[in-house]
């Protein structure tokens, strides 16, 4: 799918129900962590950065993380007048996360496009700082793929219980994981609207 994350980044941006989602999952992320010292903050497969923008007065340095060229380009523009900010481009599908330690590391619906998520939050583990956490955000189990049945090339997840999730987060060596219901997405599928269920799973790496 990542030409089709190219050929769209230029305007992501311009769909009113995306950027309110975002500020719905960014407010599920403060109320479920901590910000008030101005985490250092790496957002994956953050696209244009729609939800650390979203948090921007209340995050320290920031990095962008996605494979898109093109999306890593257009959060570029984005962030510009941000300072400390920046988008990168990496396949986390196979690649660390650049930059870090991370004090908190967040992502809204990227997850689900990446094959091998429990190996992903191992690296994420690994750039998070000792007492660090993280926020991720993605789609409840979606067991018929309804979610992304008119994209052809869609090979990913069709979202994740949130069972799984959490082991997998546990696998890697985050403690303290907890679920939160961050917001619903409405889609057109087929002629009719559906519903799909958002978590946050919310979890810490461990002092020692
Ligand atoms: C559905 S979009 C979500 C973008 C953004 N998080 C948002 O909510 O607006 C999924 C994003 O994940 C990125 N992505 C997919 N696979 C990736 C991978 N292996 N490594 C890094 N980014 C990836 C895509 O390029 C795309 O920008």
């Amino acid at each position: 799918m990542q030409d089709y994350f190219d050929t769209v980044a230029a305007t992501w941006d311009d769909d009113p129900a995306r950027v309110k989602r975002s500020r719905r999952v960014a407010d599920a992320i403060r109320a479920a962590v901590p910000l008030d010292d101005r985490p250092v903050t790496a957002e994956l497969g953050a696209g244009t950065g729609l939800l650390a923008r979203s948090l921007a007065s209340e995050l320290g340095p920031t990095t962008l993380l996605d494979a898109s060229p093109e999306m890593v380009a257009a959060a570029s523009r984005a962030v510009a007048g941000l300072e400390g900010w920046s988008a990168v481009a990496v396949d986390l599908a196979d690649a660390p996360l650049s930059g870090g330690p991370y004090s908190l590391v967040i992502s809204q619906l990227a997850l689900h496009h990446i094959a091998d998520v429990a190996g992903v939050l191992v690296r994420v583990f690994e750039a998070t700082a000792p007492g660090g956490r993280v926020a991720l955000a993605d789609l409840d189990d979606d067991p018929d793929g309804a979610f992304h049945s008119n994209h052809e090339h869609f090979d990913g997840h069709n979202g994740f219980s949130r069972e799984h999730f959490g082991r997998w987060l546990r696998e890697a060596g985050f403690a303290d994981v907890t679920f939160h219901d961050a917001g619903r997405l409405k889609k057109d599928v087929d002629g009719a609207e559906r519903e799909f269920g958002i978590f946050l799973a919310v979890a810490r790496r461990p002092l020692a």
